[in-house]
């Protein structure tokens, strides 16, 4: 296993289409494992093999509740429901933060590193990290769905009010 670098804005690889993994092989395993692994050391939620610069429709995304790292081939999201708002960043766009919708629960088909097809669902923060990841796979970041990057103060505000309906 290896960390591998996670490109940044700016990086042509994030704005491709990626192509479908046809070879469920010994490359595509470690490429599963050093998402995951660079995923735990960069604390987020979900990475896509673009931001790794490899184009092939391969994430990860990790749920929060059970921390188990979720790894999605070919994933295609089949089917979509509520609504939620929530905040949202990305490792390729360090410090850019804004409110987006997206739903609230998802349900996701894709191949698991073996080629063996499966589905799962997600809800809340788990169906955001679907959402986000597999966009990725298109060659699109979640700031295009919106025209506000929460300022430093807007941030803090979220923040602070988050914590405050936490501890309610
Ligand atoms: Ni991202």
């Amino acid at each position: 296993m290896a960390l591998r670098k996670i490109v940044l804005q700016g990086d042509e690889c994030l704005n491709k289409v990626c192509r479908p993994v046809t070879e469920f092989n010994p490359h595509l395993h470690q490429l599963l494992d050093d998402l995951g692994e660079t995923l735990l050391a960069a604390d987020g939620a979900g990475l896509a093999a673009p931001q790794v610069g490899v184009l092939r429709r391969v994430c990860v995304v990790l749920d929060e509740d059970t921390r188990e790292m979720i790894e999605l081939v070919n994933p295609k999201i089949i089917a979509e429901s509520g609504e939620q708002e929530g905040l949202e960043g990305c490792l390729s766009i360090p410090g850019k933060y804004a409110i987006l919708k997206r739903p609230n629960q998802v349900r996701v088909s894709a191949f698991d590193r073996h080629g063996k097809p499966f589905e799962t669902e997600g809800e809340g923060l788990l169906a955001r990290a679907f959402c986000h990841e597999i966009e990725h796979l298109d060659g699109h970041l979640f700031i295009e769905h919106t025209n506000h990057i929460l300022t430093d103060q807007e941030l803090d505000q979220y923040l602070a009010q988050e914590e405050r309906e936490e501890q309610q």
